[in-house]
């Protein structure tokens, strides 16, 4: 293994270090390129730019493999709750028993939030978007809550979190507030906070619980993303944690990133709407002059498969068996994510069905609206966004300051 690059500029010769990863992924140490050579890099999406040593998870995109803290997702899925996967992602080791229990106990503390937040969302319009909504309420949370330990930060937004998507969601529907249940885990609680109606008792679907459980597994971390990046950068600059989440919310809300959930059901539902002509929208997808993409295919990372798309499939199929209903967008994915991987464009471009392919199909089918999708995603991902913020400050990474490369005008004077 080498760990100097030599290389040579206009006849000078400069020595690099190079960084090695777990798996002996390896990158150049550019830090000092342009102190040495006067040269900085380009790379525009930073597509080919290592931003950071992480220990959080791992995705090789050739094997369409994905490792939270090194356990295989597909073993995270089968054996573990989305509380454990939670401690896992942000303590780096899965829990005990007993420490599962503090770490639940502890949240249920924290399962409440202040009225004046119940009358900042009364101000805010219905039509605004949820995630608008979230990103808005999140930041604010910072106003009201008081931590005495850093540890209570994080214990408090996975709190919190769920009651602003709930509230969110019933300010939407024209219900009135909900409050925690104690009795229940997690994710129980997030859909009684979400679907209970006054005056009737709420009766758990374990079917239901299990799936959402599983999907928010699937979303809790995606190393550095373009949402965990926006995290990461404000960590670094030593903005708060509750900012700096509310900044990756806003992040994941692009359509080309956490959106393309909502995207991916729009576009399904166009689709069957007017026609369900696949091989239509196959091609609109393939013409370069057209902006439409098939929502929901292709990836940075994965140019195989993407372990979670795969899972979420599953998971779909299995609910919508299970709850015997019917779903013709469910049939229609189905059909058209065979005929794109049928297509020389996507099979070339090595463009597969994401996360997002199948993830909505599952929302609708526990009665989440299309708008509220991505909300679902943000509080999936929530612990990653708080292990990565955690990690930055742990390692005291400097500030992310990139450089450019400048355009505009040549120096000129006012006249
Ligand atoms: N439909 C049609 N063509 C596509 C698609 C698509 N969904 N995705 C990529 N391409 C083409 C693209 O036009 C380009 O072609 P060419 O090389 O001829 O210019 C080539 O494939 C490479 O695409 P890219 O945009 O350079 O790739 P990227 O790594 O910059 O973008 C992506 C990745 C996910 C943004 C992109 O594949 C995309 O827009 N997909 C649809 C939106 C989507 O599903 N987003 C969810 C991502 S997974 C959830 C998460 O964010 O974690």
């Amino acid at each position: 293994m080498c760990s100097i690059v030599h290389f040579d500029i206009n006849g000078c010769h400069y020595k690099l270090p190079v960084v090695y990863g777990t798996f002996y992924e390896k990158a150049i140490n550019i830090s000092k390129l342009r102190e040495n050579t006067g040269l900085i890099t380009f790379d525009p999406g930073l597509k080919n730019t290592g931003i950071a040593k992480s220990s959080i998870s791992f995705i090789d995109g050739e094997k369409g493999e994905l490792l939270y803290r090194g356990y295989p997702i597909e073993q995270i899925i089968n054996k573990c709750s989305f509380m454990e996967t939670s401690y896992l992602i942000l303590n780096g080791e899965l829990p005990n028993t007993a420490q599962l229990k503090s770490f639940s106990e502890k949240i249920k503390k924290f399962n409440h939030i202040n009225q004046e937040i119940y009358q900042i969302l009364d101000k805010i319009p219905d039509n605004y978007h949820p995630m608008g909504i979230l990103s808005s309420l999140t930041y604010i949370l910072t106003a009201f809550t008081n931590c005495q330990q850093e540890e209570d930060m994080y214990l408090h937004l996975l709190a919190k979190l769920p009651i602003l998507a709930a509230l969110t969601y019933r300010k939407k529907v024209g219900l009135p507030p909900s409050y925690a249940d104690h009795n229940l885990d997690y994710t129980s609680n997030l859909l009684k906070m979400f679907f209970s109606i006054p005056n009737k008792s709420y009766q758990q679907n374990p079917i239901i619980t299990d799936a959402l459980d599983k999907l928010l597994i699937l979303h809790a971390d995606h190393e550095q993303n373009c949402s965990t990046t926006t995290v990461r950068l404000l960590g670094s600059a030593h903005s708060g944690l509750f900012s700096s989440i509310s900044a990756g919310i806003s992040a994941l809300w692009g359509r080309l990133h956490g959106g393309a959930n909502q995207a991916v059901i729009e576009m399904l539902e166009t689709i069957l709407n007017s026609g369900g002509n696949i091989k239509k929208w196959v091609e609109k997808a393939k013409n370069k002059k057209d902006p439409f993409r098939l929502m929901g295919f292709g990836h940075r990372i994965y140019k195989n498969f993407d372990p979670r798309a795969e899972i979420a499939k599953e998971v779909a199929e299995n609910l919508i068996k299970k709850l015997e209903i019917f779903d013709p967008i469910l049939e229609l994915a189905k059909t058209l994510e065979q005929k794109a991987l049928q297509d020389s464009y996507f099979v070339e471009k090595k463009l597969y069905p994401n996360i997002d392919f199948y993830s909505g199909i599952i929302y609708q089918a526990i009665g989440i609206p299309k708008d509220m999708f991505t909300v679902m995603f943000a509080l999936g991902r929530l612990p990653g966004w708080m292990a990565h913020w955690k990690e930055i400050k742990f390692n005291r990474d400097p500030i992310g300051r990139p450089r450019q490369i400048y355009i505009g005008y040549k120096k000129r004077n006012i006249i």
